[in-house]
């Protein structure tokens, strides 16, 4: 189980405020992002994990939100994080998503996830469970997560590295979320990152991390705030044209507006997927 207790709690900035690190988590930009594409109302809404923030912005979309994760973790630690007025309309399910078509009775008018394709390697995964998203929705439903994408620079370019962030965050280029969150998956592409299954190894981060706080290459505050992203487990994160290809060759019409204003915005859109165009 890659979602512990640890790699949960590494993300809570103040558990009592129910907050969390930016960027890791969707923002409220990025949350509007996803409130633009949601169908004003439906019997049945999905989310995929337990993201608070798309929970309680989706729960307003639907008579009846079914919220599905496979970590004990994620399930304990995120549960009341849910606006008590709205917690009466949420069934909770610990189970996995490639049973998505077991847990509903109905159609969804939606399904929405964050980044939860990073979750599922290898990349040859994807298919199968676009493909039973996609029939769950053929009602005309939406389906909306936030893709984590390779910029096609970082893997062109084999001088790309921790130093090109550190650079950037140094000279106050970019701030602590941007730093954090690219460092962890960008900034060790060389030693990490196999561009042509698209995987990282997040271990073998994390060792780098280790090794280059105590040769002193990176601060302790940079060091901190790169474990505010912390995972173990192997992510899969495709170029654009890998997702938007499997997107295509599962029959999904797709769209994604560019919002502007904090770096991974570019590398992690929002996507609206239909599998028919009104
Ligand atoms: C949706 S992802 C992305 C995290 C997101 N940015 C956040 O922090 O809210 C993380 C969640 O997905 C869950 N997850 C990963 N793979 C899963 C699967 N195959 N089935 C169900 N849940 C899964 C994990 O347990 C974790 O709680």
């Amino acid at each position: 189980m890659d979602w512990t207790q640890k790699v949960v709690d590494s993300r809570v900035e103040d558990g009592s405020r129910h907050q969390r690190y930016p960027a890791g988590s969707p923002n409220e930009a990025e949350i509007k992002q996803y409130a633009r594409y949601l169908p004003k109302r439906c019997e049945i809404g999905v989310v995929m994990g337990m993201t608070p923030e798309l929970r309680n912005i989706a729960v307003q979309h639907c008579d009846l939100l079914v919220s599905i994760d496979c970590s004990a973790a994620s399930i304990e630690t995120y549960k009341d994080w849910l606006d008590p007025a709205f917690r009466s309309k949420e069934q909770i399910i610990h189970g996995d998503w490639n049973d998505l078509e077991a847990f509903l009775d109905k159609k969804p008018g939606f399904i929405v996830g964050d980044g939860i394709f990073g979750n599922i390697h290898p990349l040859e995964n994807y298919m199968p469970l676009l493909h039973s998203i996609r029939l769950m929705l053929d009602n005309g439903g939406s389906f909306i997560t936030r893709q984590c994408l390779m910029p096609e620079e970082v893997v062109s370019d084999n001088q790309w590295s921790r130093s090109t962030l550190l650079q950037a965050f140094r000279s106050g280029k970019i701030d602590e979320a941007e730093f954090g969150l690219s460092m962890r998956l960008q900034g060790y592409v060389n030693q990490a990152y196999d561009q042509k299954s698209a995987l990282l190894d997040n271990k073998k981060v994390f060792a780098c991390i280790e090794s280059d706080h105590q040769e002193g290459l990176l601060s302790k505050r940079e060091y901190e705030i790169i474990h505010r992203y912390f995972f173990q487990g192997i992510n899969t994160i495709p170029t654009r044209s890998q997702w938007e290809g499997a997107l295509k060759q599962s029959d999904f019409f797709y769209e994604s507006h560019a919002i502007k204003g904090k770096q991974w915005y570019a590398w992690y859109p929002v996507y609206h997927c239909k599998a028919s165009i009104e």
